[in-house]
């Protein structure tokens, strides 16, 4: 039986990646450093000081020291801060809002899975904190994804069984990371490698409880 679905947050409840990507782009101009969507694609759900480690690889910067390390992450958030500033509950991805109500209406509880530090902010400027009965820490991690730890955390705050729930994700760090807690996973994108999800859907639009509910035979 299907207890409870559990969604990134960047790319899936909202397009905050694209501001990741920005930000990332601003502090590598800043910094002289060649930056791409092709890599930027290798940061998704990766936590913001393993990200910045990839965005310096192959530079000399790569041997700052973790002080400085930690400075250059913080303009990194600064640029992103800004962005986010800007957030509306128009920003919701397509179909959201309604998957979300239909699945409250189910009687299924939603957890967030997030490796974002923003992303309590967010869920409060988009106005969709009231969907979510848990939001996993990031911060009392051990390790990121593609490790189960986070999508467990978030099973664990609902109260509900790894095996009942369905994790839904843009990256395939997420993807693993679900799989590995032994969820049901949903790949939103098109992108992804075939076997690393249950199913996958081209953007959200195409997502709705029915699909979901699908996947455990209902
Ligand atoms: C999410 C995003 C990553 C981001 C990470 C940390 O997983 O997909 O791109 O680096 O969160 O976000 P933060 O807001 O804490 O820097
Ligand atoms: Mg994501």
């Amino acid at each position: 039986r299907l207890e409870a679905v559990i969604f990134d947050l960047d790319g899936v409840i909202t397009d905050s990646a694209e501001f990741h990507y920005l930000a990332w782009q601003a502090l590598a101009d800043e910094l002289g450093l060649p930056f791409s969507r092709e890599k930027n694609e290798r940061l998704k759900g990766v936590s913001r000081m393993e990200s910045l480690e990839i965005v310096l690889e192959g530079s000399e910067l790569a041997r700052l020291p973790e002080a400085e390390k930690l400075r250059l992450a913080g303009k990194k958030n600064d640029h992103y801060r800004q962005m986010i500033g800007r957030i509306t509950p128009a920003d919701l991805l397509p179909g959201i809002p309604e998957l979300l109500d239909s699945l409250r209406e189910r009687g299924i509880s939603v957890g967030l899975a997030s490796a974002s530090l923003n992303a309590p902010q967010i869920l409060e400027r988009l106005g969709a904190a009231h969907w979510f009965q848990a939001v996993a820490d990031p911060a009392k991690l051990r390790k990121g994804k593609p490790d189960p730890e986070i999508f467990l955390q978030a099973a664990e705050l609902l109260g509900v069984t790894p095996g009942h729930c369905i994790g839904v994700e843009d990256a395939a760090a997420g993807l693993a990371a679900i799989r590995a807690a032994g969820m049901k996973a949903v790949g939103i994108g098109g992108v992804h490698q075939p076997g690393a999800a249950d199913l996958v859907l081209p953007s959200t639009a195409a997502l709705d409880a029915g699909k979901l509910l699908e996947l455990f035979g209902h």
